[in-house]
């Protein structure tokens, strides 16, 4: 009996998985094991041999099972150890943007921009890069014969045969947006219009193709306070600086009146920019007053609202706080110039966790 037991409690030990334990448990207790053998053997004996081995084959029995299922219990424990040792992931490290690409200036300027007016209660809205001829010219009082439309460089749109009505553009700024948003949503407004423009026009500071983004506030009241005020808060957000200083300097635009282009005050030394600081100054965007004759066409009455607008060179801007001298790189989609000026692809700029980081 001690033979016995010391025989499989040893093969119990020894196990090394469910599956050796199971094959044990099979060969000791099994129909065909060898302790239920023993058992059958009680039949034979003489009642005072099976008084004396029956409860020590019992026990013996019991004890073995015992052991299996502590073994089944130590196996399953090992096993989880291992899986935790090797199945385990680090939540904490930071996720690979370079598998994803990265960001486009461009796209993280415009990004920024849209977070900081949405902070003053602009609303983000689009029109078609195409644009009717009135949208882009007559509407915002730039009538057949001004110069600032030969001044545009526009590109014009083929037109059907025999086809006499002026024909689309490519839009050459973002203005017709004001208007397109004045006829959806009327008085009161304030949107900003992000997007893509086209002149014909190439050198370093100018592409075929560029972005702008136009701002429009319409509402009673409305006076140059308001849009020196906007304007501040936009450049110090932007640049992350707290002090600024903007120069309006009188200009002409036909779209509003009276009109100003606005500068900001910086530095170039040593190469770089700063804004705030230093006796530069940088012209950053055209703005003014809305022309009523504009807010005509876009249905609404200038004896009742007036309004403020504005339309700055978004790769101007990207261009200045992002250090990136040349305007054609951006549109170059060279890998090594896009890996180094873009942004981390979940990097969402938004005022509280900061724009650019
Ligand atoms: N549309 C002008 C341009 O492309 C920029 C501009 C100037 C827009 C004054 C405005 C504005 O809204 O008020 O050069």
């Amino acid at each position: 009996m001690d033979d016995l037991r010391e025989k499989w409690l040893k093969a119990v030990a020894d196990a090394g998985d469910a599956a050796a334990l199971e094959a044990v448990r099979v060969a000791a207790l099994g129909k065909k094991g060898e302790i239920s053998a023993q058992m059958r053997e009680l039949g034979r004996m003489t009642p005072e041999e099976r008084k004396e081995a029956g409860p020590r084959l019992n026990a013996l029995k019991d004890e073995i099972n015992s052991a299996i299922a502590a073994k089944r219990a130590a196996l399953a424990d090992a096993a989880l150890e291992e899986r935790l040792r090797t199945e385990w992931l680090d939540v904490t490290l930071p996720a690979r943007p370079q598998r994803m690409g990265t960001v486009h200036p461009i796209s993280q300027v415009t990004e920024e921009v849209t977070a900081i007016f949405a902070d003053m209660g602009f609303s983000v809205a689009e029109g078609p890069q195409v644009e009717s001829d009135w949208h882009n010219f007559d509407a915002l009082n730039i009538p057949g014969h001004h110069p600032a439309r030969a001044e545009m460089d526009t590109f014009y749109m083929a037109r059907a045969e025999g086809d006499n009505r002026p024909p689309h553009v490519l839009r050459t700024h973002t203005s017709p947006v004001q208007i397109r948003a004045m006829e959806m949503a009327g008085a009161p407004l304030r949107v900003i219009c992000p997007g893509r423009v086209y002149r014909a026009d190439y050198d370093q500071t100018h592409t075929p193709m560029f972005h702008q983004v136009e701002g429009l506030a319409i509402d009673k009241d409305i006076s140059m306070a308001n849009l020196k005020w906007v304007l501040e808060e936009f450049v110090k957000a932007f640049f992350e600086v707290d002090e600024v200083e903007l120069r309006f300097r009188a200009s002409h635009f036909p779209f509003t009146e009276p009109s100003a282009e606005v500068d900001i005050r910086c530095s170039w030394e040593g190469g770089t920019l700063k804004v705030g600081e230093g006796d530069d100054w940088l012209e950053i965007l055209g703005s003014g007053m809305v022309h009523p004759k504009v807010l005509m066409a876009g249905n609404i009455d200038p004896a009742a609202w007036q309004g403020f607008a504005f339309g700055m060179g978004i790769d101007r801007i990207a261009m200045l706080k992002y250090g990136i001298p040349d305007l054609r790189a951006f549109f170059d989609s060279d890998l090594r110039w896009l890996r180094h000026y873009g942004f981390a692809a979940l990097d969402v700029p938004t005022l509280h966790r900061g724009l650019s980081r």
